[in-house]
């Protein structure tokens, strides 16, 4: 959830001219998500409402070496209650939570925070992260959560330290279905939920890399009928919107399928939606990776050369179509969020997915070679039986996320 930091696009006009990768901090949404006022989403929310002292208790007065990471909304901090008292307990005792607390400089933030406590009061599946309770009190405004001992995906993708070791290729594709599924249940809700600010900062992953979507504080109901929402304000991440919801305004799911799309690429080549860092004409990785993405010769160029020996052509290459149908600039050739799952299933590490006698599979390197890895880097876990792949760090562990 965030307001107002370099990447985010906030209350940006529509506009044909194109994009302006505005940051002014400008009120958030242009319009009502779901028109309950206040009140009625705190009585209906099925949440506890917990004190601020007692969330002070529980991060041991938000301690800075209890941080586990900063958004646009605030500080993260890791904290321990009692799982049915909800009275803070000592640091390694009772439950564990991660408490986002809103910066105060001003309300900017409050509309956000009660969006989220919206949805995810109503919302819950093994692929939306748990939101436990929230604090509303005097000028504070804090939300309490499950802890997600993994931290988010974009750390583990971009993150270049000793706690953050290069997530594997199985682990990518488990990731991205989990992902997949938490957008697909919230498209399918009877009432469409549509995210708007679908990131690899907004996965977070539990202890076994289970994806939880995160950050609902962007979030709205879908359109009714076949219509769709025009928003005279468009929000959202750099990056990761649709081109039609930034020229247009126009919101639909399929705006998240885009999101989804970079997201997949973001996991398939390591690299960040946008990277000022790199050399000109690789900043916009969708721009970069498209004339790859078509190219069945040259598709191997985009994936991570960390992962080199992990994947078969043809898996790296379905995966790569994938990516690039989610990206399609006519949002009608997007795939939907189901078609997504199916294929993703179809790329997971089961013994299932892999035909009879293929299971030693060609690995391809990114010069589109077969690299068979040698034996002696065969990986005993997580892979299929018979699976070739070299052997692959697993994350270490961040104390903090521990
Ligand atoms: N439930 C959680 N469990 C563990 N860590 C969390 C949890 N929620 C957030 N974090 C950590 O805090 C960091 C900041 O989260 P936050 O949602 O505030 O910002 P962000 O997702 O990085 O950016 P944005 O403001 O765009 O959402 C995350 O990257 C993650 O490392
Ligand atoms: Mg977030």
């Amino acid at each position: 959830m965030g307001i107002c930091w370099s990447n985010k696009i906030k209350s940006v006009s529509p506009s044909n001219t194109g994009y302006n990768g505005s940051s002014s901090k400008a009120s958030s949404s242009s319009m009502p998500i779901t028109p309950r006022s206040e009140g009625e989403i705190l009585q209906s929310c099925n949440l506890s409402s917990i004190s601020f002292s007692e969330l002070k208790n529980a991060t041991r007065n938000f301690r800075p070496d209890s941080v586990l990471g900063d958004g646009g909304f605030g500080s993260v901090f890791k904290g321990w209650i009692d799982e049915s008292t909800l009275i803070a307990t000592k640091a390694g005792s009772g439950m564990v939570i991660a408490v986002k607390r809103l910066n105060q400089d001003g309300f900017q933030g409050h509309k956000e925070w009660l969006t989220e406590i919206n949805y995810l009061g109503q919302l819950q599946h093994p692929n939306l992260v748990k939101l436990i309770g929230y604090c509303l009190e005097d000028e504070h405004r804090l939300l309490v959560y499950e802890f997600m001992p993994k931290g988010s995906m974009e750390n583990h993708l971009f993150r270049r330290s000793t706690h953050f070791q290069p997530l594997s290729w199985t682990l990518r594709m488990k990731i991205a279905l989990g992902a997949a599924k938490g957008l697909a249940f919230l498209h399918n809700a009877e009432q469409q939920v549509i995210h708007r600010d679908f990131k690899s900062a907004n996965i977070l992953l539990d202890s076994n890399y289970n994806a939880k979507l995160a950050d609902f504080g962007l979030a709205r109901d879908g359109p009714t009928g076949d219509k769709s929402h025009v928003s005279t304000r468009v929000i959202g991440t750099q990056g990761y919107a649709a081109p039609e919801y930034l020229a247009t305004g126009h919101l639909t799911a399929k705006s998240d399928i885009y999101s989804f799309g970079v997201v997949l690429l973001e996991m398939l080549s390591g690299r960040r939606a946008i990277d000022r860092n790199r050399p000109t004409g690789e900043h916009n990785l969708v721009e970069w990776a498209k004339p790859y993405l078509v190219d069945k010769r040259r598709v191997l160029r985009v994936i991570d050369p960390r992962l080199e020996g992990q994947y078969s052509f043809n898996r790296a290459q379905k995966a790569a179509n994938l990516a690039l149908e989610c990206l399609s600039t006519d949002s009608k050739y997007r795939p939907d969020m189901n078609e997504v799952v199916t294929t993703l299933e179809q790329l997971q590490d089961t013994t299932k997915n892999m035909p009879k006698g293929t299971q030693k599979e060609h690995h391809a390197t990114s010069n589109g070679l077969s690299n068979n890895a040698p034996r002696s880097h065969r990986s005993s876990t997580n892979d299929a039986p018979n699976r070739v792949t070299v052997n692959y760090p697993r994350p270490s562990a961040n104390p903090l996320f521990a």
